[in-house]
């Protein structure tokens, strides 16, 4: 049966990537909330058989006309406060009003949910998010993939490929799930429309692996030796944190997470969906180098 998808965020990174894959999908009937129906960021998705509503996650109007008619809301979002916890409760209100049976928050992290409350403010707000959703009683589906593979690919702030540095701070032992921003797309809409994935968490990755085995891969890649540079343990960055200011703060607390493996994930189901093959850091790197 075909089923009523509304995306928010098709003019953003990952956003757009979702709608793709769901503009092609014969189970899928797609509709967008877009602040900008003009936006050259929708690319081929003015030309597909896509519906468009423009609206803000503000403006409650435009929520209900959005939600109206609809299964799946999928929110790939990104912001303050503002967006990730009022905006998208707003939507989830929305959707509860209007009859929409699921919702799949903006999470796409590790596991926003074992965050120290205070501590990392990106994941605190979905979590805060995701807690007001529930409440509503819609069903909701967390998606966890980890890292992005793209942050740790060419032009990566972690690794530099020109000088053969790979930066982190710990040891770099931990091993961090990470999945390419593809990969992240085309399972998110295969779980937007399985009916039988039930409410809760939905982790899964492409490759997990440690700074030290990441700086191996790249070196195997790339043919040239890699030099491992830590920044310093988890005492050092604690104190980086405490005197950093707001934006940096949120960077180091990725960093922390990366580096304790606080917010790992769990109850991974890499297997579910067997023809869906999620690629490994070497595969992506390859494919990005190559
Ligand atoms: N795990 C990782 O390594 C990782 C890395 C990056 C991102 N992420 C996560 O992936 C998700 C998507 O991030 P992204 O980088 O793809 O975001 P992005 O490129 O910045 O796009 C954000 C989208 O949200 C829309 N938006 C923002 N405020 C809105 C509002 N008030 N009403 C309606 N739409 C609004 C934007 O629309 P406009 O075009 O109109 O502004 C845009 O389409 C986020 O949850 C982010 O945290 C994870």
């Amino acid at each position: 049966m075909t089923q009523t998808v509304l995306l928010v965020g098709a003019t953003g990174m990952l956003g757009g990537r979702i709608a793709s894959h769901l503009a092609n999908d014969d189970g899928a009937r797609l509709r967008l909330l877009v602040r900008d129906t003009t936006s050259k960021k929708l690319g081929k998705l003015r030309d597909q058989n896509v519906e468009f509503v423009e609206g803000d996650l503000s403006d409650r109007g435009s929520l209900d006309r959005a939600t109206t008619g609809v299964d799946v809301i999928i929110s790939a979002v990104q912001g303050g406060p503002d967006v990730i916890v009022e905006g998208q409760v707003a939507l989830a209100e929305a959707g509860k009003r209007n009859g929409v049976r699921r919702i799949l928050p903006s999470d796409f992290g590790l596991d926003v949910f074992k965050a120290t409350p205070g501590e990392h403010t990106a994941f605190n707000m979905r979590a805060q998010a995701d807690g007001r959703i529930a409440a509503l009683g819609l069903e909701s589906i967390h998606i966890l993939q980890g890292a992005f593979l793209d942050l740790f690919g060419p032009g990566s702030p972690m690794i530099d490929y020109d000088k053969g540095i790979a930066t982190f701070w710990g040891d770099g032992k931990m091993p961090i799930e990470a999945t390419s921003v593809e990969d992240t797309a085309r399972v998110t809409a295969r779980v937007a429309l399985d009916r039988t994935v039930p409410a809760g968490k939905f982790a899964f990755y492409g490759d997990r692996l440690s700074f030290n085995e990441a700086a191996d891969v790249a070196e195997k890649v790339v043919g040239k030796s890699f030099e491992r540079r830590s920044l310093g343990m988890e005492t050092d960055l604690r104190a980086a944190m405490a005197v950093a200011d707001f934006g940096t703060r949120i960077m180091l607390a990725y960093s922390l997470y990366m580096s304790n493996g606080q917010t790992s994930l769990d109850d991974v189901q890499n297997d579910r969906y067997p023809d869906l093959r999620l690629q490994s850091f070497e595969a992506f790197l390859t494919t990005q180098l190559g």
